[in-house]
């Protein structure tokens, strides 16, 4: 909610800059910009700035700046770990990237888009796609994360197996920085060994050394040929068997792997519409395989079929089902990308987006499964996630009927003995989702020392005041 306290001065100084479109100050029209999409935070903010365009929104900076405002960037409001929710001071301003959504230009030579940070990423991959290119960053919530969201958070999901995270893909940003000047580093280049690669320093930064403005993003060719299975398997061991058979006969067509456990795929089933199980019967897991090729004759179907035959005769798989059709696949994509929303549907939940060495995932899995039902009776262990480059969502759900604050309030204990585990396996405590204000806790444990520290002149030197989306990444003082 907004109380509306911004200084005077501030106030009159942004209203003549953003107009009555850019500028929310009332209650109702901020309340849903101050929580976060899994309603853990519930933040209060002094107004919500929405500039059009980088000259606006790094004039408003500047006049935050000039003001001692705390301001937090914010995209499409879909962080798993409260990165883009404000604390509940009421103090901070927030920064919507929303107007700032043209794709300004397409690149066929170059293979690039140039794209403004309020563009959701699914308009972006759908730009691409209209010109018979492909923008080959997936992630579950693309219909409403934007591109500045994404390259802040150094987004991977479905897709890093074969391209990597957002940050292999940005080749270009503009950014404000927190005293409201212009950092152009628009260029489109592969290589270019000149200095610091400062870019690299706000991909994944969480918007604490600036907002994003604009992003080059590189695209590639669109596929002319994708095959898609869903499998069912008996453990992660025999996903990860699949996975490396696929790798072992051409490791370039692999352009996804997902797995899924039993406990998940059930409350998908269960808990959304038109989502149903298009397998014989259950299985304790399921791999989601997708082979994307450029060609457009039958090599990658040959593939396919050849790699699950012999899954078959090893006894690696039980079942699969291929996609027939673009409408098939897309089914088969729609039950993997809605697990966070059907965990959600089913209570509170503790997300754990850890990532591990491929070899360890098994031992992993079974250790945390253990631990956690020791820890929690009646607890749901539901992990899934991009298997194919060590990344497991090791979700747990509240028992069911159980009390949900309950079950939140040992969420740092549920967190920790994950974490444990995942350390003995020299893996990290978040792969993809970032520290946001959900994790900061973890990381003088994780990250401390001369990394950490590293990290805080980094961010005093840019953002002395402490201004830029303060409370994320950095454990409170
Ligand atoms: C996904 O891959 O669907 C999300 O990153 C996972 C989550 O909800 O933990
Ligand atoms: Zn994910």
């Amino acid at each position: 909610m907004s109380d509306s306290s911004l200084p005077p001065s501030l106030h009159t100084a942004l209203k003549d800059l953003l107009g009555p479109a850019g500028l929310l100050t009332g209650t109702d029209d901020t309340a849903s910009y101050c929580t976060d999409w899994r309603m853990l935070y519930q933040g209060r903010c002094a107004a919500v700035l929405r500039p059009a365009s980088t000259e606006e929104c790094a004039k408003a900076v500047a006049l935050c700046a000039e003001h001692g405002v705390p301001m937090v960037p914010q995209g499409g409001n879909t962080s798993m770990v409260g990165g883009a929710t404000p604390d509940d001071s009421g103090r901070a301003v927030i920064i919507s990237t929303t107007r700032m959504n043209r794709i300004r230009h397409i690149d066929h030579g170059d293979l690039t888009m140039t794209v403004e940070a309020g563009v959701t990423l699914k308009a972006a991959q759908e730009a691409a796609a209209r010109e018979g290119l492909m923008l080959p960053l997936s992630i579950s919530s693309e219909g409403s994360a934007d591109i500045g969201g994404v390259i802040a958070t150094n987004a991977g999901g479905n897709n890093t197996v074969r391209y990597g995270n957002a940050r292999e893909l940005t080749l270009g940003l503009e950014v404000v920085l927190p005293d409201g000047n212009t950092l152009n580093l628009m260029r489109r280049l592969r290589k270019d060994n000149t200095g610091y690669p400062l870019r690299q320093l706000f991909v994944g930064a969480e918007g604490t050394l600036g907002l994003i403005t604009t992003a080059i993003i590189q695209l590639q060719p669109s596929p002319r040929s994708r095959e898609t299975a869903l499998c069912a398997v008996q453990s992660p061991e025999q996903a990860l068997a699949l996975f490396a058979a696929f790798r072992k006969h051409d490791p370039s067509a692999v352009l996804a792997f997902e797995y899924m456990s039993g406990t998940s795929m059930n409350l998908v089933t269960t808990l959304i519409d038109n989502c149903t199980l298009p397998l014989s019967e259950p299985a304790p897991a399921y791999a989601l395989v997708e082979l994307a090729s450029t060609r457009s004759d039958d090599s990658l179907r040959t593939l396919m079929e050849s790699v699950l035959e012999q899954a078959f005769e090893e006894e690696l798989i039980s079942d699969a089902v291929l996609a027939e059709s673009e409408t098939q696949r897309q089914s088969l994509w729609m039950i993997r990308e809605e697990h966070a929303e059907a965990q959600k549907r089913a209570g509170a939940s503790v997300k754990n987006d850890v990532s591990v060495p491929l070899s360890a995932i098994p031992a992993f899995i079974t250790e945390a499964t253990q631990r956690c039902e020791a820890l929690i009776p009646g607890i749901r262990v539901a992990p899934f996630g991009h298997i194919g480059d060590g990344n497991i969502h090791f979700n747990l759900v509240q028992p069911e009927g159980g009390d949900s604050q309950a079950f939140l309030s040992q969420d740092h204990a549920i967190m920790d003995t994950v974490a444990e585990i995942v350390r003995k396996y020299d893996g990290s405590f978040s792969a993809e989702h970032g520290v946001g204000q959900l994790k900061t806790y973890m990381m003088p444990s994780w990250r401390g020392g001369a990394e950490l520290a590293t990290m805080e002149k980094i961010k005093a030197a840019l953002d002395p005041h402490n201004l830029m989306n303060p409370g994320k990444i950095f454990p409170a003082a």
